[in-house]
């Protein structure tokens, strides 16, 4: 059968979504983005990926999170993206804030990941050819390598962006000392850091507790929130038990050690609350996020349409009262 051409939805810009600029750019992204981490790899449904991705331009989400290694297997998140942009996105290129990293593992050998100039290079090379690309919006250091001289990394961050291969860099990851200095590095060499990617929901404090939010805002970048739902704790997914086609059920990197009773227990009661105010869980979750405005964006994942149209529901309400924090805060305790 031949596949209908995608052509996306007329109202993408006036459905809802709205756009925060990212530190002191030019660029704006979407509140909500969406990651590839999981869901769009060779082990998963090509068609329902084609769906959730189809989907999530049509409501206004132009800015897509990948990686070198995201799948399973490595490499093919950005294969199925590939894919898709060939088919589908090519005509809707200039619309589409597209990213990926290196600096996990990837493939055997010394190259094969951490922060050298060698693994950087060579594998944004691959990336490329794997999502029919001839550049990347912003490209990250994956993480910090402890081992590779900070300026080999960040030198390698700004040669990419001279060769035309990113248009914009970004750290993920990183410590708030090491961080510091990156920042100082790149904006010396006027390829100022454009986004800092962190793990943050509910459940991890980190990036405010370590002043990590603070620092990019004081930098000029963007801060962008992973795993905003926990991997999918802070949804009604475990409520009530491990479904089968779950990420913990499906070996991903959530895990089932992560549901303790302690931890059931905090879900139903910030159920509770985002009940009171008309939202569910995970809408909340999100909208937690959103209500401080150095979040530039939270990178949510989804395993289907319905998820994804769930979480953009989070939008409606971000605003919380004094009273409502105070809760929340009273269940983390
Ligand atoms: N920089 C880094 O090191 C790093 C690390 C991790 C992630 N990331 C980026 O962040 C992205 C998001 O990470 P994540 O997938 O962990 O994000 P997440 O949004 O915290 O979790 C997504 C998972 O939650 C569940 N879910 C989502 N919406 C739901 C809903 N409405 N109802 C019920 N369950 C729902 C789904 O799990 P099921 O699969 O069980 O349905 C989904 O796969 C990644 O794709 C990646 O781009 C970056």
């Amino acid at each position: 059968m031949i596949e209908p051409v995608y052509s996306p939805a007329n109202d993408r810009y006036t459905c809802g979504m709205k756009y925060r600029r990212a530190g002191k750019s030019g660029i704006c992204l979407p509140e909500i983005s969406l990651g590839l981490w999981h869901n769009f790899g060779d082990v998963d449904t090509l068609a329902n990926g084609k769906r959730i991705l189809f989907c999530a331009f049509d409501r206004g989400i132009t800015h897509f999170d990948l990686a070198n290694n995201y799948g399973p297997s490595y490499g093919s998140a950005e294969e199925t993206f590939g894919q898709v942009m060939k088919s589908s996105f090519l005509p809707y290129r200039d619309e589409l804030f597209i990213s990926t990293k290196a600096g996990h593992d990837m493939w055997e050998g010394p190259y094969g990941n951490w922060g050298s100039r060698k693994h950087l290079m060579a594998s944004l090379d691959q990336s490329l050819k794997r999502m029919n690309l001839d550049y990347v919006d912003i490209f990250y250091s994956h993480r910090y390598d402890p081992e590779t001289p900070l300026e080999e990394t960040m030198q390698a961050l700004v040669d990419i962006v001279r060769q035309g291969k990113a248009l914009y860099v970004g750290l993920s990851k990183y410590p708030e000392e090491v961080a510091g200095k990156a920042y100082s590095y790149l904006r010396a060499h006027d390829v100022p850091c454009l986004l800092y990617q962190g793990r943050y929901s509910l459940l991890v404090r980190e990036p405010e507790r370590q002043g990590i939010l603070a620092q990019a805002k004081a930098n000029g970048a963007g801060f962008i929130a992973f795993s905003p739902l926990a991997e999918g704790l802070l949804t009604n997914r475990y409520l009530n038990g491990i479904p089968e086609d779950s990420r913990i059920a499906r070996g991903g990197h959530l895990k089932k050690e992560a549901l303790t009773d302690e931890m059931l227990h905090k879900l139903w009661s910030l159920n509770a609350v985002a009940g009171k105010r008309g939202q569910s869980l995970a809408e909340m979750a999100l909208a937690w996020l959103l209500k401080d405005d150095s979040v530039t964006s939270v990178i949510i994942g989804a395993s289907s349409v319905k998820q994804l149209e769930d979480n953009l529901k989070a939008l409606d309400n971000t605003h919380f009262s004094e009273e409502e924090l105070r809760e929340i805060e009273e269940v983390l305790k």
